[in-house]
């Protein structure tokens, strides 16, 4: 079982004056995608990076770059987080007033379509468009900042979505994000997610050994 578990770092909790070594160094310990956090200060308080470091650091790995956009609008810089080379693009139904249209703009450009549920943000949300997207973003913990307490509520909607996907037999990753941990990364599993981020778990732990906290957590 945990031979599928994807491991997607986040580079929230990296070195951001050496971005692209940091990168360089997910790729070579054996991470399957890189998280990209994108907050613009509105629709979550923090603020990070935008398309123009994203393209910069494209070149340094061919892994998938997981870009989980906290922003809104989403529709308006769709095509520059596409042409900048995202390959995953994950937004938030709260932050788009049309999320068909925002599902079909993103698919347009060739990508992969996430959509996240914050903590309490219901299944309701994206129940009607499971067969459209690629995968669902669980996030357990409030967006905005890496380091925080994993919240264990979010796991029964972890667990429903799991059933609803098994029972309509679709190929969606199930990635849950917000302080994963060596522990909690079992329940997870076993909860239905398929893709862990971490953030501070892979970059803090054994002294930011990147290549064993991402074993460890896959192995889990
Ligand atoms: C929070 C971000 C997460 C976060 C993960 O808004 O979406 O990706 O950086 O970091 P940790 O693993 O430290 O919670
Ligand atoms: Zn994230």
């Amino acid at each position: 079982m945990s031979s599928n578990i994807k491991i997607s770092p986040s580079i929230l909790s990296a070195d951001f004056s050496k971005l692209g070594e940091e990168i360089v160094s997910l790729d070579k310990a054996g991470a399957d995608y890189i998280h990209v956090d994108v907050m613009d200060g509105h629709f979550v308080p923090n603020i990070t990076i935008g398309p123009e470091i994203i393209k910069k650091l494209r070149p340094a790995t061919k892994k998938i770059f997981d870009v989980h956009l906290m922003i809104e609008p989403v529709d308006k810089y769709v095509q520059s987080f596409a042409d900048a080379g995202a390959d995953i693009i994950t937004f938030h139904p709260e932050a788009t007033p049309n999320t068909e249209e925002t599902i079909k703009l993103i698919k347009k450009f060739g990508k992969k379509v996430g959509i996240s549920l914050k903590p309490k943000s219901d299944i309701s949300l994206i129940e009607k468009y499971l067969e459209k997207i690629d995968l669902i973003l669980i996030m357990s913990v409030e967006p905005g900042f890496a380091g925080q307490k994993f919240m264990p509520d979010v796991l029964p909607k972890l667990k429903k979505l799991k059933e609803m996907i098994t029972n309509k037999s679709l190929k969606i990753d199930l990635e849950i994000d917000g302080g994963i941990n060596f522990e909690n990364c079992k329940t997870a599993i076993e909860a239905g997610a398929n893709v862990l981020v971490s953030g501070s778990t892979i970059f803090k732990q054994n002294n930011g050994n990147l290549k064993k906290n991402i074993s460890l957590l896959r192995s889990s």
